[in-house]
């Protein structure tokens, strides 16, 4: 084939591949590349160019040039309407994709981190207390002796005589008292654990947080002023609260309080088993025997403790009707809390 036919050739395949091709990057660049890309049809004609008579290079050297302008000015004229900045038509496959966060802060991380928050800005800080504890800690040290029927109250997980799986954060306060002096302003938030039927309202793990304030004559009055400004906080400002009394071996007088959650519907009736209050939290003064094992004068010293329930909190907050909902990692589920 001579070269004028082999240069007829590669317009009209042009012609007819260019009519076909889709208005989209992809195609323009398949293109470019079978034409004008490095080991494209038109660098084929140029070592022909080489076998063509003296007096006629010029004139073959024009045709080229003009194919070669016609072919570039073509695929110009698509990638402008396909794309309208003046880009080079380029799709680099190879890139990763663009990022995408997938991951969302646990409701429970929520709801600690928001407590925290509040209580941090009247001067509790937040402390570690451990999940594998012994039974001193968990109970002898809160004035829990053995065959106390208190225990009955929180079923649980032995590791050995000994050893346990914390049933409350109590722990936290005789963990740290032991290790500070006071005067004392903590919250100690974490998981706590109790073989517990599974169901939609308990689970055999859950969080709680601890909060402890010792100091020089420290009142209940404070205990209750402390709390409501937490509700407040929280819940709004026009949260209604109460106190009842209650009995906990570690403080003494001892309070759990709840909170005015309404009875507006059938799901508010079983939350609040139709009474309208939810209960979440339990309170009370230090009892002096806690002091005494951790070594605090009880004669110089007072104080208050609470611990709150998260889960409750956060099945509130966030109308969840399934505790389980909040240990299984379902992504359709977290991802609502995604900011
Ligand atoms: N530890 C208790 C429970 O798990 C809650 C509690 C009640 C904590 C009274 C306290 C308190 O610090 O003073 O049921």
């Amino acid at each position: 084939m001579s070269l004028s036919e082999k240069i007829q050739e590669i317009k009209s395949t042009f012609d007819s591949d260019y009519k076909s091709v889709k208005n989209n990057q992809l195609d323009n660049q398949l293109i470019y590349n079978k034409y004008l890309g490095r080991k494209g049809l038109m660098n084929t004609l140029y070592p022909l160019l080489a076998e063509v008579d003296a007096n006629k290079k010029s004139e073959f050297g024009k045709k080229i040039n003009d194919l070669k302008n016609h072919i570039a000015s073509k695929l110009d004229d698509k990638q402008s309407t396909t794309n309208s900045s003046k880009n080079k038509l380029k799709v680099d496959l190879s890139l990763p994709k663009s990022y995408d966060s997938f991951g969302s802060i646990h409701p429970i991380t929520l709801i600690i981190d928001e407590i925290k928050s509040i209580f941090n800005r009247i001067g509790f800080s937040s402390v570690y207390g451990p999940e594998i504890d012994t039974d001193y800690y968990n109970f002898e040290a809160l004035n829990i002796p053995k065959h106390h029927p208190a225990r009955d109250m929180q079923d649980t997980f032995y590791i050995n005589d000994q050893v346990l799986l914390r049933t409350h954060t109590s722990g936290s306060q005789v963990h740290f008292m032991k290790n500070n002096e006071p005067p004392v302003r903590i919250l100690s938030p974490g998981r706590v654990y109790r073989n517990e039927d599974i169901s939609v309202r308990s689970y055999c793990l859950f969080h709680q947080i601890e909060g402890l304030y010792v100091d020089k004559n420290v009142t209940f009055s404070e205990l209750k002023g402390t709390l409501e400004y937490f509700a407040k906080e929280f819940f709004g400002s026009n949260v209604k609260t109460r106190f009842r009394p209650s009995y906990f071996p570690f403080t003494e007088p001892s309070a759990e309080m709840d909170v005015y959650w309404g009875l507006n519907s059938e799901s508010d009736y079983r939350i609040t088993k139709g009474t309208g209050w939810l209960e979440i939290l339990g309170c009370g003064m230090v009892d002096p025997e806690v002091f005494k094992s951790v070594e605090y004068d009880s004669d110089r010293y007072s104080g208050f403790a609470f611990g709150l329930g998260i889960e409750r909190i956060a099945m509130l907050k966030y109308g969840i009707d399934d505790i389980r909902l909040l240990y299984e990692g379902d992504f359709k589920f977290l991802e609502q809390f995604k900011k």
